[in-house]
């Protein structure tokens, strides 16, 4: 087998396929809080750090056939925001996403609602850019729009899920992924994680290896960065990746991954 130590993101192909497979619970959970939280109609959706665009295609495409839901994202990969506005065109979706920073970017018109799913978030490592994050979104967002926010916290008590590994398969392409914990530092508020795609092909195989950086966040660090930038954002409801619309939780010192659904306030 070949192996090369290189960047996840910079494979859009394999990326799309190891985390857009099983999109189906994410969708119909996004499209719920959308009808209970936004006030007034969604016709216009936004996802900062989209990478290939797993989601907003979906959306763009099931909206098209019910009637026009625009879609637009930002991502600092070059290579994905390529593979991402290849596929919007080829599909005919109205909208395209761009190349830029989500700690510092601007939009020419606010969204209607905007949703950031799995952890990417985590990839700002600082609190001058997670808060940079909230308030460029705010801009982003019209009053009364909502912004899904997901990603994993460190409990403070009990046991982490730590080791994860998925396979996925499209036609004559499959990929084992693996992502295993390498560094924890609660005082520097990082989380270093290993992530390996080995990809089977019926003429080559080849092994990706990555190390993801993200920050850390416990249940009450997370709310401060909320408390901090509250005359944007109001809390509509918490919810976890069992994506379950109708299932809000309470978030506590166990509590080890949320969505959260804020609301930019008039
Ligand atoms: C786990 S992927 C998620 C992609 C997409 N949201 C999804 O659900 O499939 C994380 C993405 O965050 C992007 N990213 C990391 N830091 C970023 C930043 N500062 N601004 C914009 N995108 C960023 C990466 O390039 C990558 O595409």
């Amino acid at each position: 087998m070949q192996k090369t130590k290189a960047s996840i993101y910079d494979f859009p192909t394999y990326y799309d396929l190891v985390f857009g497979s099983d999109t189906a619970a994410e969708m119909q959970f996004l499209e719920k809080c959308f009808q209970r939280f936004v006030d007034g109609k969604v016709r216009r959706v936004f996802e900062p750090a989209c990478g290939t665009g797993r989601l907003i295609y979906r959306m763009g495409r099931a909206a098209r056939e019910g009637g026009g839901l625009e879609v637009g994202g930002l991502d600092l990969n070059e290579k994905a925001i390529v593979y991402c506005n290849r596929r919007l065109e080829r599909l005919c979706i109205k909208g395209r996403a761009f190349v830029g920073d989500m700690s510092d970017f601007t939009v020419k018109r606010p969204y209607d609602a905007a949703f950031n799913t799995i952890n990417s978030f985590r990839h700002l490592q600082s609190e001058d850019s997670a808060r940079g994050h909230l308030e460029a979104m705010a801009g982003a967002v019209r009053a009364g729009g909502i912004y899904a926010l997901g990603l994993h916290l460190t409990p403070t008590r009990g046991e982490t899920t730590d080791h994860e590994s998925w396979s996925a398969r499209r036609g004559q392409l499959s990929i084992n992924t693996y992502m295993w914990p390498i560094e924890k530092n609660a005082k520097k508020r990082l989380e270093k994680f290993g992530i390996r795609f080995d990809v089977y092909k019926p003429t080559q195989s080849l092994r990706i290896e990555d190390a993801l950086e993200l920050r850390s966040y416990t249940a009450k660090q997370f709310q401060q960065l909320l408390d901090s930038v509250d005359p944007l954002w109001e809390i509509c409801q918490w919810y976890d990746f069992g994506y379950d619309a109708d299932k809000p939780i309470k978030v506590s010192s166990t509590t080890e991954d949320v969505v959260v659904i804020l609301k930019r306030r008039g």
